[in-house]
């Protein structure tokens, strides 16, 4: 019990958790309609499986530009639209979208 009050205690501290929390309302209101995170089918690929594939801030970069982004990213064409949130939110959702794999993601290959 100690332990899991002082590792909330932590985790508050560093606004893992709060991100996270936040981050998910973004998705919720933003992102669902055409990105699922239980390996669902939708216009965007499931965000589970985004969560092996790319890192955090790749995540936060395509979400706030899609339209600056698709071709780095390895799309032929841009159906995402540029959505109008904040700076901030578009971190949070990123911390939610990354926290769906939270030791795949280490995998990621680093790019030489
Ligand atoms: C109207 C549908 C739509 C909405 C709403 C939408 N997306 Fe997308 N998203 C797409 C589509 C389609 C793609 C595939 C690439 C493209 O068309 O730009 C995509 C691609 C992505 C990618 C790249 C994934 C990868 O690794 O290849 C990320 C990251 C992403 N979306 C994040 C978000 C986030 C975060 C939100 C909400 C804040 C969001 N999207 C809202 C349709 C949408």
């Amino acid at each position: 019990m100690k332990q899991i009050t002082l590792l909330l205690a932590l985790l508050t501290s560093t606004n893992l958790l709060a991100d996270v929390a936040r981050g998910k309302a973004v998705y919720t209101a933003n992102c669902a309609i055409c990105h699922t995170v239980n390996g669902g089918r939708a216009l965007g690929p499931d965000f589970n499986i985004v969560s092996y594939t790319r890192k955090k801030e790749e995540i936060a970069q395509y979400a706030k530009d899609p339209y600056s982004n698709y071709t780095k990213f390895g799309y032929r064409a841009n159906a995402m639209p540029t959505l109008p949130l904040e700076d901030q939110e578009f971190k949070d959702v990123a911390d939610y979208i990354s926290s769906l794999q939270p030791f795949k993601k280490w995998m990621i290959k680093k790019k030489s």
